[in-house]
């Protein structure tokens, strides 16, 4: 049995109470689904700023469906913003772990409007800080991102070895991580950061002008719109499916090793995937899925302002650390999402 399976036959025994912040998001919504499946609590807050209630619905039903009981029992929303710290403390009342996810994502958004990337990815987190401590929670799991990175031209990348940001959003995710660990130091509050790379994988969002690039040309495809590439399509990245994310929020939620706090680690893959043949890959499994769909070539447009050209994770931290084995490589995660697409927006 892996680490992560051993965890979730203790969890089913043990229920704890969970805050997902962002649980009307992508990643926020396959956490809850997880946590409800594993018979925990669970309380949100979202301010529906880029999440929907559609996604925390869907949780919930996908969780009633794979255990056959009505769960619904076990979540408690508040509708609320992380940039109001009394949201964060009423939120984290009661709490066992925190799984911050709510932020403003999008490295163009934050080009077009620092100003309120900065106030819910910076202010925000410092609140859901302050309230986490003060509630002593057992532990707080946050967001961190691949875009810390920036320029450093290293590959795959190892946690320790960051370069300048080259976005507002990148700036955001580097404070996080800066607050996270004086938080540590100078209150013995050791939060885990998880720099998700590339995620993808059922409700990540289609729609809207910072859609991420899979949904987006999933959406595209299904409607028989150009799907429009950056550059020449050669930029690649270490795209990683959401079973994995939840492994790993799970199990930084619930280590007891002390050498694993107080740290921030690569979630991915340490695999490499090109636009061109991600764009290939999307398209083989929609045109084996829905007859009649034919395919066409994509529009070659110039490269986006912000984006670093490669990027690959190492995940050996992870793996040493906190015994993270993902369990699903992308042409499996693939798989799960293009059948969820289809479903749901075919
Ligand atoms: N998806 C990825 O590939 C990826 C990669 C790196 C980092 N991240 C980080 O992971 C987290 C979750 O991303 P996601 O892809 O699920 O995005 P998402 O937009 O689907 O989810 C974010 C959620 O946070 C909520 N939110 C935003 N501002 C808020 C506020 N002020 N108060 C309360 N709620 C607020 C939104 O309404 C949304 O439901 C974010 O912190 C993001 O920066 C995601």
């Amino acid at each position: 049995m892996t680490k992560y399976e051993q965890l979730q036959e203790h969890l089913k025994d043990n229920q704890n109470i969970w805050l997902v912040t962002g649980v009307a998001g992508f990643i926020g919504s396959n956490l809850l689904e997880k946590l409800l499946i594993l018979n925990q609590k669970v309380v949100g807050l979202d301010n529906f700023d880029t999440g929907h209630q559609h996604n925390i619905d869907q949780a919930i039903e996908d969780a009633n469906k794979a255990t056959g009981k009505d769960l619904s029992g076990n979540f408690k929303f508040i509708n609320g913003d992380i940039r109001e710290i009394e949201d964060c403390k009423q939120a984290c009342d009661g709490v066992d772990y925190v799984l911050h996810q709510a932020a403003l994502g999008s490295v163009p958004r934050s080009i077009e409007d620092p100003i309120n990337t900065n106030r819910a990815n910076i202010d925000g987190f410092l609140n859901m800080l302050v309230a986490s401590k003060d509630a002593n929670v057992k532990r707080f799991v946050y967001a961190a991102s691949s875009s810390t990175y920036g320029d450093h031209p290293d590959l795959p990348k190892v946690e320790d070895k960051i370069g300048s940001p080259l976005s507002p959003y990148a700036v955001t995710k580097v404070v996080n991580e800066l607050y996270a660990n004086v938080f540590a130091k100078t209150y013995g509050f050791k939060t885990i950061g998880l720099r998700y790379f590339n995620i993808f994988g059922k409700r990540q969002d289609p729609n809207g002008a910072y859609a991420a690039v899979i949904p987006k040309w999933v959406a595209a495809i299904l409607n028989k719109e150009d799907v429009f590439i950056n550059g020449d399509g050669e930029t690649s990245r270490d795209f990683c499916y959401i079973d994995n994310t939840v492994q790993m929020n799970l199990l930084a939620a619930t280590t007891d090793n002390d050498e694993a706090t107080d740290q921030v680690y690569n979630v991915a893959l340490n695999d490499r995937t090109s636009l061109n043949k991600l764009y290939q890959m999307i398209e083989e499994r929609l045109i084996q899925r829905i007859s009649g769909l034919e395919k066409k070539k994509p529009i070659y447009r110039d490269f986006r302002a912000g984006d670093v050209r490669h990027s690959q994770a190492n995940i050996n931290k992870a793996k040493t650390l906190l015994d993270y084995q993902p369990k699903f490589m992308i042409s499996k995660g693939m798989d799960e999402s293009m059948d969820w697409y289809v479903e749901h927006l075919n």
